[in-house]
């Protein structure tokens, strides 16, 4: 399995206001934002670098710069995690993948896209809810047609359904987390999970 779990205090911390019915939108958007950076530190360690001379106060010294990275938004939850990565490194590049469920055949049906070029890049998809990986898949699946060779999954929760989903459409994709949980319910939530996240980040629980 091509899953990192990451095991942090603060993740645990933000992972637990999420959880929580009691957790307000703003409180949550917050939360995300801050969850969201402890996935992307560990998804970005072995990021590629250039390396270069930089021209301290006082001598010439060795530097580095981050190289192409890409941030797509899986629509429309994945948005609640995209700030973290503009905060992270203000010259990322960002892509959306709108994708919606077909009520009839439970297929992920595109509705939106646009990717900037992603041939040389490392690309981060935010997709924060791992269900059954219809969406995640899908999204990768778009990433790659777009030349897409190294990409990184970004998710909050993941469930065992969605995680051998990725694992036998793109074993190639790697997926840091910040819980991975037990099993998905009838309505394909996660369980224990948090609710559903777009609903929580924008406040459109009715
Ligand atoms: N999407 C959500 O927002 N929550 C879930 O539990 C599953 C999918």
């Amino acid at each position: 399995m091509n899953l990192t779990v990451i095991d942090h205090p603060l993740a645990r911390h933000y992972i637990t206001v999420l959880r929580n019915q009691e957790t307000r939108p703003e409180e949550f958007r917050a939360a995300a934002r801050s969850l969201t950076y402890t996935l992307i530190l560990e998804a970005t360690a072995r990021l590629p670098l250039r390396e270069h001379n930089v021209q301290t106060p006082l001598e010439v010294t060795r530097g580095w710069s981050i190289g192409d990275v890409v941030a797509i938004a899986v629509l429309r939850a994945g948005l609640g995690m995209l700030d973290a990565a503009l905060d992270l490194m203000p010259n990322v590049k960002v892509g959306f993948a709108g994708v919606q469920r077909d009520e009839e055949t439970a297929m992920p049906q595109e509705y939106y896209s646009k990717f900037p070029n992603l041939e040389k890049a490392s690309v981060l998809v935010l997709e924060p809810m791992l269900a059954t990986g219809g969406s995640l898949s899908w999204a990768v699946g778009k990433a790659k047609e777009s030349g897409a060779k190294d990409i990184t999954a970004l998710c909050v929760v993941t469930a065992p359904e969605g995680v051998k989903h990725m694992y036998n459409e793109h074993p190639d994709v790697r997926i840091v987390a910040a819980t991975h949980d037990r099993e998905l319910n009838d309505k394909a939530y996660i369980l224990p999970g948090l609710g559903d996240m777009g609903d929580r980040l924008f406040g459109t629980l009715g």
